[in-house]
This record gives structure tokens, sequence and C-alpha cells, in this order.
């Protein structure tokens, strides 16, 4: 049975191992849980609300069509981070038997009406397209916007992913020296020098126009646990929120699963794209197992 279907979510299980399958809850179309032969593979807090009263803290939440606040006309009322991963999406079916792969889709018409009117004051017409592919080893996402309109319009798209790890202490994300980093925390922009990323208090950064060859390995303890590949995603986005900032949002518990995530958050963010009527843009992220680490100098 390679796809459940349910009221409020879709399970899609690997032919070859029953222990290897993704949870895509219709709210928001967020992937809550992905496991390899029963290892879980993302961090969901146990206080995330699943009920569609609030975004899902953990999982993969989808972003779009603003990152963050933004003043920009036509987003200035939003809510942080668009109204994508507050609407409930269509279960479109299953796409492929194997690797099993299902399709979601969000339109103006079933996008949380509050907030979609807040953008552009609800004149857009568009499509998100989102495809899950589950393999015995990796996890794709892909999503495809479409300008369904008569006019042009600008979005931001990010896969807010928060990965599991063992501890924060031991972990390390590689391959961003050289790069150009926003400190969201420090409002500052700098070169990033550090030859790995190492995490001992909040950390809030964007990393802009990374190219899409270079692989990000989270590394724990010398061993690679996640590798991040993306296809048309140039900026990543990397967050921990350490002690203050988790004690402050009620949806993260427990308070010390801090120590057990990180945020790697393949996005355009860093401006806006712009589609064309009847234009489309697509883009995806790959999580997949894989020991060897790759260092690639920018
Ligand atoms: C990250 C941002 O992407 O999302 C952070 O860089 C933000 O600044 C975090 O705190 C969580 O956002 P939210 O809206 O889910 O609490």
């Amino acid at each position: 049975m390679p796809i459940e279907a349910y009221n409020d979510k879709v399970v899609l299980v690997s032919p070859e191992n029953p222990d290897t399958k993704v949870s895509v809850l219709l709210y928001g179309a967020t992937v809550t849980s992905w496991t390899i032969e029963g290892k879980q593979q993302l961090w969901l807090s146990s206080a995330a609300k699943l009920d569609g009263t609030k975004p899902v803290r953990g999982g993969i939440p989808l972003v779009f069509p603003v990152f963050g606040k933004s003043k920009a006309d036509g987003f200035a009322d939003l809510p942080q981070h668009g109204f994508a991963r507050n609407s409930t999406w269509e279960f479109l079916g299953q796409t492929k038997e194997n690797p099993p792969t299902a399709q979601f889709a969000l339109s103006p018409e079933q996008a949380n009406k509050d907030f979609y009117s807040k953008w552009d004051n609800g004149t857009n017409d568009f499509t998100l397209l989102l495809t899950i592919q589950l393999s015995p080893d990796s996890l794709t996402t892909t999503i495809e916007v479409s300008n369904t309109d008569s006019k042009s319009w600008k979005f931001n798209w990010l896969f807010h992913t928060y990965l599991a790890v063992n501890d924060i202490d031991d972990t390390l994300v590689n391959n961003l020296p050289g790069e150009t980093c926003y400190d969201q925390l420090l409002a500052e922009t700098y070169e990033e020098k550090a030859p790995a990323i190492d995490f001992n208090g909040e950390l809030d950064r964007i990393y802009k126009n990374v190219s899409c060859d270079k692989l990000l390995q989270v590394i724990e303890l010398g061993k690679v646990v996640h590798n991040i590949e993306r296809h048309n995603l140039p900026d990543v986005v990397v967050w921990n929120p350490w002690t203050e900032k988790s004690a402050g949002m009620a949806d993260f518990e427990p308070k010390t699963g801090f120590h057990k995530m990180v945020c790697i958050e393949p996005g355009h963010v860093h401006d806006f794209v712009t589609l064309e009527p009847g234009e489309s843009w697509t883009a995806s992220q790959v999580i997949k197992k894989g020991d060897a680490i790759k260092l690639q100098a920018i």
C-alpha cells in the first residue's frame, strides 16, 4: 500500500520498507514526519498545532508569498511567512507508484481568505503545485508556482525545513564559507569566514545567492547526517532559536527541543521572483542520506 489518504493527511509508504514513510498534513501541505527505516529525519514540536489553528512548528512548513515580514507594496499586511502554511491544500492524488509520489495544490479558492486578501488586496490569481516524492534514502519536495492572472505579480518561496539532529552542540553545517550572509539578529551583512557553521546561541542568518552546485551537509561528530541539494533555490536560511527564543514560543516543546533541531531552509528570498501572466517557476529541495563529506570552495 504505497499511499494512505485520510481526511486531514496523506501518508506515502515505501514499497521497499514499511518504516520508510512521509506524512503530509493538508493544512499547509506540511510534511510533519519523514522516517527512513523507522528513524525520524525531521523535528516536530510536541506542542505543534496540527488542527489548523496555527502553522505547524516543525516538519517542512511552506513559505509563500513572502519570507518573514516585508514592507514592500502589496506585502506589508501579510502575516510572517505568508499564507501557504496557514491554508488547507487540496490533495490531487498519487502521480507515481514507485517511488511513491503525490501532488497537492493551492489556489485562491482554497487559500486562507483573511490572509490571502492581504497580498495585493487579494487580486493575484495563482496556482501552487507541490510534488512530494519518497525514495528509500531521500525526500524530494518540488514546487511549481504559476501565474494564472492577466497581470504580473511577485513572490518569495522557501522550504522551512526543521531537520532532526542528535545534539546541536555537536552539529556543523558546511560549504558556506565565503558566502554573503545577512545576520537577522545583528541586522548586518558580512562574508562568512567560519570554515563551518557551529551553534552555541541563537542563530538566524540568510545566506544569499549560494550556488545550487553546492551541497549543504549537516555533520554531527564528523558523520554526515543530512545532505541538502537545491534546485533553483539560491538562498539558504540557517536558524536555531536556542533557549530564550524557544521559551517565548508557546508551540515549541519541549523547551530543550532546540538541541534536537536545525532549520536549513532553501528558498528564493533575497529578492522577489516576478512572474508574468502565464509563466511558471519551479524549484526543489532534495534531502538525502550519504556518508561522504564533500567540501566545496566558493
Ligand atoms: C526563520 C526566520 O525562517 O523562521 C526566523 O529566519 C523566524 O527569523 C523563524 O523566527 C520562525 O518563524 P515562525 O513565524 O515560524 O515563528
